[in-house]
């Protein structure tokens, strides 16, 4: 192994050291204090090859490199600068299972290599270089520098890095929610999870680690997991713009390298390696309304009502900090909740379900019961001198579960029994990153079980919250029996959307805001956390009418809905802006319940294939390089076309529709895409186009999911010359019986021509709707049809609406429609 000392050129071309360490590392190389200079270490020559499985062992006689096959696109890279691996434990990637059965070690004079069906991993002999190659031997990703590390004793670090090349016109997309523009290129970022009140453009680090990036050069994506939990850097060419590089303050430098061609077979395999968000409960995809705080009871109520007063559609309401007992987690401030129980049921009566705040900090309370169990079991995070952890949040004085111990989980889990008991649908989980008051977040020292891999929070901070939101999820999973539970957490690591959906934070009441929100759920979206939305109208700050319902209008969009507000600010309920407002409002909202059987399924492609809900632009037309920097518009699954409005007093704007046909949702004109168009943006609209062949499932309007009995779905159906290919997913909406099969995925196939259009339905899947109904419209239609003929049926009942479109009702489950002209 060679111990190379650093020149202060290769210091800096390495990134070793960060701004701020500037002048430590000045002083470490003056000769003239004699300090000695940071050894760095680089793997050597590679001297040996073993191979174990889909496992292969590189060494240089010191260090090993662990090469793992795991799927065809997938191959993991590990380093151990001594010779011994750390234990194989990850909280986001929860089985390794390999999934390839084809792979093959060759050997030449320079290199060793390591492939699958579509992928190659290069060792070159000489210097331990790693780059991975497709089967047309066209290089996608390689070492700038050998994997390095530094084991610092004077400076009282360890660190592990990746360098690889940056390529000249190389994107970078992925990491989170990271405040900045959607391609990360010439940014440098950092993860360690942050309270980040009131964020501004470009801060960094904020509340989640998402240790992924998809790359995107010469129109070939592939994508790096780097799962290391400590504190990350991630510099994409921004320090030296040749050199894309990531490291750790700690663990093991581990990385999975992901395979595309495509971004969205990234995306994918990420979802295979993280898992996917389960399945929400329908009501969760309905409009949820926050505010720091309602209360007391009756203001709950009263804001309950307003919504069915002013018939605005809305399934979740929130309590926040308030409604406890002295911020005490689990306990009601009876002065305000006299009596919980009545209050839910009355609400639950009104369709609306209750979703409460829980907070990690425990009060340090002798009286209180959850405080004198977690003392007396020590489940309390302790200090390295064995003395409990203790910081300042909202309750005051507080010790904090070690959620990274599943003994504790269990704890945490069973404690939402009460709740549970009292009708909670949902849980939300904030300050877990964890914040604490003035220090920030915990000590380094902070000992964590870290599920008997134990760590000092250097290494369990980042996967807090995530475990905390687990604990939560899990406990109501089994406390609710069969149902579905809603969660929501602020913080989280790689793999948090198996147990919970986000929000970005305390974001500020500003049309950059309104922008940033946009773009951070497009990034979520990408980066394997689907179920994500914006505090809508913005949390701090006063929102005017228009910011607002622009944000209502985007958030109609998001796959998470919620409007919250800080609690000096004013009330910020969808019908507090009066006229025009209110109207547009109540519209976009209904629009989001008529297009729940859309989102639903989109949910459902997520849950079970891995695609993201919201989609940039660039995820679906990576080939074209002007998508690098579009990041206005998205599509919400891959039929509907979104570009919301963010500017003030704007009349019009220019929409980048890709290519194929395009129908405007509001006029129903169609439009060629490939091309950027203006469209109209009247405060009532925003920018809306449905895919060409799109058969858009659509529900009646409800005020709440289930105030109605579905006995008919509405299919609106967009002709297309293609065949093109939708579906619609229906279940019980609350329960698990989908991993038992029960559900039903409808496939509609619609193929058109000059004078007849078919519409084709299979079906899998064991559930049964209670409907048979189905109304169809039909959109685009470029001929007077003469006959609709559905499974041998003629059905002589169409009409030409006032909007052109023909619409007819049948009333039996279909397999084939012919519409001749
Ligand atoms: C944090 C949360 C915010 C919440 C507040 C009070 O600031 O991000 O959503 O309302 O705490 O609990």
């Amino acid at each position: 192994m060679d111990e190379n000392i650093l020149n202060p050129d290769d210091l800096l071309g390495n990134k070793l050291i960060s701004e701020e360490d500037d002048d430590e590392f000045h002083h470490l190389n003056n000769p003239v204090l004699g300090l000695k200079p940071i050894v760095k270490k680089y793997l050597g020559t590679v001297t040996d090859v073993k191979e174990v499985g889909n496992k292969f062992f590189f060494t240089d006689s010191e260090a090993r490199v662990e090469v793992t096959v795991v799927t065809d696109e997938i191959i993991r890279v590990r380093l151990a600068p001594h010779g011994v691996f750390l234990e194989e434990f990850s909280y986001a990637v929860p089985k390794q299972e390999q999934k390839v059965s084809v792979f093959s070690l060759h050997e030449d004079e320079l290199e060793y290599r390591v492939s699958t069906s579509t992928v190659n991993c290069h060792i070159r002999k000489i210097d331990f270089f790693i780059s991975f190659s497709d089967t047309q031997n066209h290089i996608t990703n390689q070492d700038a520098v050998p994997m390095h590390w530094e084991e610092n004793t004077q400076f009282g670090g360890y660190y592990v890095f990746g360098t690889k090349v940056c390529n000249t016109d190389e994107a970078f997309y992925g990491l989170g929610d990271k405040a900045s523009d959607l391609n990360l290129r010439g940014r440098r970022f950092k993860n360690w999870n942050t309270d980040a009140y009131s964020f501004g453009w470009n801060q960094d680090p904020l509340y989640r680690s998402i240790p992924f990036y998809i790359s995107l050069n010469e129109g070939i994506a592939h994508g790096i997991f780097f799962d290391n939990t400590f504190k990350a850097t991630f510099d994409f060419g921004a320090e030296d713009r040749t050199k894309t590089s990531f490291w750790a303050d700690g663990g093991e430098l581990q990385y999975y390298y992901i395979h595309g061609p495509h971004m969205m077979d990234v995306v994918k395999s990420y979802h295979l390696l993280t898992g996917t968000h389960p399945m929400p409960p329908l009501w969760a995809l309905g409009y949820h309304q926050c505010r720091w705080s309602y209360y007391p009871e009756s203001k709950v109520m009263s804001v309950a009502k307003g919504f069915r007063k002013n018939q605005i559609p809305c399934d979740g309401i929130y309590l926040d900090i308030d409604y406890m007992d002295g911020y005490r987690c689990f306990t009601w401030n009876r002065k305000y909740f006299p009596d919980p129980k009545k209050m839910i049921k009355e609400l639950a009566a009104d369709g609306f379900k209750t979703v409460v705040i829980i907070d990690p900090g425990i009060r340090v309370d002798d009286n209180y019961s959850v405080f004198k169990e977690g003392k007396e079991k020590r489940y309390f995070c302790r200090r390295s001198d064995d003395y409990f952890m203790e910081g300042h949040v909202w309750p005051g004085r507080c010790q904090f579960p070690d959620f990274t111990n599943p003994e504790v989980r269990a704890w945490w889990g069973g404690l939402f029994d009460e709740l549970v008991q009292l009708g909670v649908a949902g849980v939300w989980n904030d300050m877990n990153e964890p914040a604490v008051f003035g220090a920030g977040t915990f000590p380094d020292d902070v000992r964590h079980q870290y599920d008997g891999f134990r760590g000092s929070h250097r290494k369990a901070h980042n996967v807090y919250g995530m475990q905390m939101v687990r604990a939560t999820y899990e406990g109501l999973r089994k406390l609710m029996k069969n149902k579905r539970p809603f969660t929501i957490t602020r913080a989280g690591y790689s793999g948090l959307q198996r147990y919970a959906s986000v929000w970005t934070g305390d974001n500020v009441a500003s049309w950059e805001h309104l922008r940033l929100g946009n773009i951070q759920c497009q990034r979520l979206s990408m980066s394997g956390v689907p179920f994500c939305g914006t505090d809508i109208g913005g949390f701090s700050g006063e929102p005017d009418g228009e910011l607002f319902t622009r944000w209502i209008q985007f958030g109609a969009f998001s796959p998470f809905m919620r409007a919250h507000s800080a609690g000096d600010t004013k009330e910020r309920e969808p019908w507090s802006f009066g006229e025009p407002y209110t109207t547009i409002n109540r519209k976009f909202i209904e629009l989001r319940y008529r297009l729940l059987p859309y989102l639903y399924s989109t949910f459902w492609e997520h849950h079970r294939y891995g695609f993201p809900i919201l989609r940039p632009v660039v995820l679906q037309e990576q080939d074209i390089l002007a998508n690098q920097a579009r990041q206005d518009e998205f599509t919400y699954g891959d039929k509907i076309l979104v570009c919301p409005v963010m500017e003030p007093g704007q009349t019009s704007r220019p929409v980048y529709l890709p290519k194929g046909q395009w129908y405007n949702f509001w006029t129903n004109e169609i439009a060629d895409g490939g091309v950027e168009v203006m469209v109209p943006t009247p405060l009532e609209t925003i920018p809306v186009f449905i895919k060409a062949g799109a058969v858009l499932p659509e529900y009646p309007v409800m005020q709440y999911v289930g105030e109605k009995e579905i006995d008919e779905v509405k299919l609106n159906v967009y002709y297309s010359n293609h065949e093109v290919n939708s579906f619609l997913f229906e279940d019980y909406g609350e329960t698990f019986a989908y991993e038992q099969d029960i559900y039903l995925e409808k496939k509609f196939i619609v193929s058109g021509k000059d004078t007849l259009l078919t519409i084709e339905q299979t079906m899998e899947g064991l559930y049964t709707p209670r409907y048979e109904n189905y109304h169809f419209k039909i959109i685009g239609l470029p001929f007077k049809p003469s006959k609709i003929i559905i499974d041998g049926k003629t059905v002589g009942d169409f009409v030409l609406t006032e909007e052109k479109c023909y619409e007819f009702k049948f009333s039996k489950n279909f397999k084939h429609i012919e519409i001749l002209k």
